[in-house]
């Protein structure tokens, strides 16, 4: 038997103060339950409440595009920079080491190549798979007032569906058919659907009065970084996109594609952690380098 503990110890209850609940630091995401907000604070900083995906998923369906022809050369260098990855399984069995420790954020559909019609997508990974991999969220493509569009919102609703009995999130990607017009109303519709609909948070495109869109998604926004630009440029667009309530960057290109793709990811964290202003990250971007030149 355990001798009485006659000591004084009741201070040790610090009974003068009340346990403490507090709210989770993500919009719209404090419902969940504890391991599907604790994977959204993987890929989310909890700090800043922002985050610097870095995306190389595209040969799911563009094979080995510019800056993608050798990941484990290219990429692999930047993922340390990066909170979370989004990439496919193949690449992630294939070229990513287990040890890496950055959040993992699974492309979840496929289909159809660059040559065919791009929103006849299916779900091309299982829930269970994405459990063993250990991902923080999975990512389905969703296209509104596409050729596909009801079976691709079914295939992020039923992802949804599993994904929430094991607490997995998922990310809603609006893509825009070639036909569609990117702007403010189409992209705070698409973005309102997959929110509406069950997406975690969403993938979208930066267009102009884009703090509509934000203030109309009940869920954090991403934005994708497109077509390369000049640095400056991509760095004006991760800045107004956080300056309009995007919670972060899912970037690809203009990070990948970048002269000096280190200095660059380097400089995108500055904006999106750290609010730093355009002009100095890009000033960043050259000193970083012209360090390394
Ligand atoms: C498109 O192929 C993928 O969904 C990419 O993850 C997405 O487009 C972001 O990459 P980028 O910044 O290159 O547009």
């Amino acid at each position: 038997m355990p001798e009485a503990d006659t000591s004084d110890r009741k201070k040790e209850y610090h009974l003068e103060k009340p346990q403490q609940s507090s709210a989770f630091f993500l919009k719209g995401s404090n419902s969940h339950d504890w391991g599907f907000q604790n994977r959204l604070a993987r890929v989310f900083n909890p700090l800043s409440g922002k985050t610097v995906m870095l995306a190389f998923d595209h040969g799911y369906f563009q094979g080995p595009t510019t800056g993608l022809e050798r990941i484990d050369v290219t990429i692999l260098p930047l993922a340390q920079y990066a909170d979370a990855l989004m990439l496919t399984r193949g690449v992630l069995r294939s070229l990513i080491p287990p040890a890496l420790t950055n959040s993992i954020v699974m492309r979840a559909t496929g289909g159809p190549s660059i040559l065919k019609e791009l929103s006849n997508e299916r779900l091309a990974v299982s829930v269970e798979d994405a459990v063993r991999m250990n991902v923080a969220a999975m990512a389905v493509q969703v296209y509104i007032g596409g050729e596909y569009e009801t079976q691709t919102v079914h295939n992020m609703t039923s992802l949804v569906d599993e994904a929430n009995r094991y607490g997995i999130p998922v990310l809603g990607v609006t893509a825009v058919g070639k036909e569609l017009t990117r702007d403010a109303r189409y992209i705070g519709l698409a973005t309102r659907i997959c929110a509406e609909l069950g997406a975690a948070f969403v993938k979208t495109y930066f267009v102009p009065e884009f703090e509509t869109v934000t203030a109309a998604c009940p869920v954090p926004i991403v934005i994708a970084g497109g077509k390369k630009l000049p640095e400056l440029d991509a760095l004006q667009m991760a800045y107004d996109a956080i300056d309009q309530g995007a919670s972060g960057v899912d970037m690809g290109r203009n990070i990948f594609q970048s002269d000096d793709p280190i200095a660059m990811i380097k400089s995108v964290r500055e904006v999106v952690h750290n609010g730093m202003k355009p002009q100095e990250a890009y000033e960043l971007y050259n000193t970083l380098k012209n360090e390394t030149a």
